[in-house]
C-alpha cells in the first residue's frame, strides 16, 4: 500500500504544500459545525498527525471519527493553523480500512495502567506504552551499537540448558512427558524424557557465554532468561532479556568501568533519540527526569564496599523491616536508602560474602568475600549483577564441593580453567530494569508487550 511514514514528514519540511498518502489509527477526534479533526498514529513516532476534513469536501465524516478506526488518508500537507511549527493535512480522500466499534476499550480517557494489564493486546495503542516500545527498541538497539563498536562477538547462547547457573534452582523445567504416575523415580522419569536427562529453561546464558570469551575474547549475549522465583513485585518476571558481556583479561574494576561506560551509553543515546517519549515520560511519570539521566550520563557512579554499606545501613536512622548484619542479603528497602537517601545516583555495592553468591565468583584474599558487584539505581536498586569470575580450578571447585554441587554436571565449564585459563569478567543487565529507570515506569509489568508473573500468563 503506497503512503509514508508520519515520520518522514514530520522530519521532512520538503513535504509541505505537497500532496501525500498516510495510514494509520485515529488517536482522537473532534467534530464541529463545518469541520472536523482526528489525530493519526502510525506507530513510526511518538506524534500524532492532525487531520482537517472540511465538511464541504468531505461530507459525511462519522466513519472516520471513530477511536481505533484504522485509516488511509490522502490530502495536502499544510502547517498547522494553531501551533507554530506543526503539521497537518488537509484531507481530500478517506478510507476506512478497518472499522472500530464504539465498544472499543480504549476511549478518550486516561486509563490506569491495572486497568491497561488487563488489555495486553491493545494497551501498546494507547501513548505510554507507545512511548515505553519506542524507548525499549532503542535501548535495544543502542546496546548493540555499544558492544559491536567496541570489538564484542555477539554470542546467541541456548535457551534449553541441562545447568543451573545461578545455582538457586529457581528454574523451569522443560519436558515432554506428560503428567504420569509410571515411573519409579526422578532418574528413572528424566531418563525417558526428551533430552535423556533433566532439561530447564536457562536463567543466564553466562556459562556458556564464558565458553565463547575463552575463544573470542570479549562477547555478549542478549535474549530472553526465565527465572521461576516465586516473586510477586514490581521488578521481577518470569521471562526477561538478559544482557550479558563476558570479557576476557577484565577483572572487577575494568567490568565496572565497562558497565559505566554502557549504562551511560545507553542513556545518551535515549537522550538523543527519544526526546518526545522523554517530555511525555516526564510529565506523566517522573518529574525531573531528563536532569536525572543528564546527570547520571555525565557524573561518576558510586563505588561502595559492601561492608561499609553494612556499616552505614546499621548507623541509619531508619526503622528497617529487615535487619542488618554482616553476611545478610541487601533488601530493596536497604538498596534504596544507599541510593535513593545517601547517593541519589547509581552505586556499584562491591565485595559481598561469599556465601550469598554464586560459586563462580572470584574469591577475595579475605577467605569470606567474592569479587563481585550488583549495580543499584534510585527507584528501581539491582540493575546488574558483575563479578569477576573464579579462573582458579582448585578454588572453583573447592567452591562448587562447599555448596554441594555435581562437578560432573558443569564438565565443560570446568574444562575452561584446565585449558588456558585466563582471568575474565561479565555483567547481566535486565533489559526491562533499564528501560523502568530510563522512563520513570514502576512497575515491569509495564514495560513488556506480555509479562510472565507468578499466576498468570496470557
Ligand atoms: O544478578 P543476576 O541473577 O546475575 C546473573 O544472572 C549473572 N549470570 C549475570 C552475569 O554475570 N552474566 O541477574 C542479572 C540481572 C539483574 O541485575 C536484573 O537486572 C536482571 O538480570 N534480573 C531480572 N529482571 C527481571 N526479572 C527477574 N526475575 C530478574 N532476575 C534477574
Amino acid at each position: 500500500m503506497k503512503h509514508t511514514d508520519l515520520r518522514v514528514i514530520f522530519d521532512d519540511a520538503a513535504y509541505i504544500g505537497q500532496e501525500v498518502t498516510v495510514c494509520g489509527w485515529v488517536r482522537t477526534s473532534r467534530d464541529s459545525k463545518t469541520m472536523a479533526f482526528l489525530e493519526l498514529n502510525d506507530g513510526t513516532t511518538f506524534r500524532h498527525l492532525q487531520i482537517v476534513l472540511d465538511k464541504s469536501v468531505i461530507t459525511d465524516p462519522a466513519p472516520f471519527l471513530k477511536l481505533g478506526t484504522a485509516l488511509c488518508v490522502t490530502g495536502t500537507l499544510v502547517q498547522g493553523a494553531v501551533q507554530q511549527g506543526s503539521v497537518e493535512i488537509n484531507a481530500k480522500e478517506l478510507t476506512v480500512l478497518g472499522e472500530c466499534p464504539s465498544d472499543y476499550p480504549l476511549q478518550k480517557k486516561r486509563h490506569t495502567l491495572e486497568y491497561l494489564r488487563t488489555i495486553p493486546h491493545l494497551r501498546v495503542r494507547s501513548n505510554t506504552f507507545n512511548a515505553v516500545f519506542r524507548v525499549r527498541s532503542v535501548v535495544s538497539a543502542a546496546i548493540h551499537t555499544y558492544f559491536q563498536q567496541n570489538n564484542y562477538v555477539y554470542i546467541h547462547t541456548p535457551i534449553l540448558t541441562s545447568s543451573d547457573c545461578e545455582g538457586a534452582g529457581e528454574m523451569f523445567k522443560v519436558t515432554t512427558i506428560g503428567y504420569s504416575n509410571e515411573y519409579k523415580s526422578e532418574e528413572e522419569y528424566y531418563a525417558n524424557d526428551f533430552f535423556g536427562k533433566k532439561a530447564s529453561l536457562s536463567v543466564s546464558g553466562q556459562l556458556e557465554g564464558e565458553v565463547a570469551a575463552m575463544a573470542l575474547g570479549k562477547i555478549y549475549t542478549f535474549g530472553p532468561s526465565f527465572r521461576a522465583e516465586n516473586s510477586n513485585t514490581p521488578r521481577h518476571v518470569a521471562e526477561f532479556w538478559h544482557v550479558e558481556p563476558e570479557v576476557a583479561f577484565a577483572d572487577l574494576t575494568d567490568i565496572i568501568g565497562i558497565a559505566e561506560d554502557m549504562i551511560k551509553f545507553i542513556i545518551n543515546t535515549v537522550l538523543e533519540k527519544c526526546p518526545d517519549e522523554l517530555a511525555f515520560f516526564e510529565k506523566h511519570f517522573e518529574a525531573g527526569l531528563r536532569e536525572k539521566l543528564n546527570a547520571v550520563a555525565t557524573n561518576d557512579f558510586a563505588v561502595l564496599d559492601y561492608t561499609d554499606a553494612i556499616e552505614m545501613l546499621k548507623k541509619a536512622d531508619v526503622d528497617f523491616v529487615y535487619p542488618v548484619e554482616w553476611g545478610c542479603d541487601l533488601q530493596t528497602e536497604h538498596e534504596r536508602y544507599i541510593t535513593e537517601v545517601v547517593f541519589k545516583k547509581p552505586v556499584f555495592v562491591t565485595n559481598y560474602p561469599k556465601d550469598i553468591k554464586s560459586f563462580y565468583m572470584k574469591q577475595n584474599p579475605d577467605g569470606k568475600t567474592v569479587a563481585a558487584t550488583d549495580l543499584l539505581v534510585p527507584g528501581v536498586g539491582e540493575i546488574i549483577g558483575c563479578s569477576e569470575r573464579e579462573a582458579d580450578l582448585t578454588k572453583l571447585l573447592a567452591a562448587m564441593e562447599a555448596k554441594g554441587m555435581s562437578i560432573e554436571e558443569y564438565h565443560d565449564y570446568l574444562d575452561l580453567r584446565k585449558f588456558g585459563s585466563a582471568p575474565h569478567s561479565g555483567f547481566g543487565l535486565g533489559l526491562e530494569r533499564i528501560i523502568m529507570y530510563v522512563t520513570g515506569v514502576s512497575n515491569i509489568r509495564d514495560v513488556l508487550l506480555y509479562p510472565r508473573t507468578v499466576g498468570s500468563i496470557r
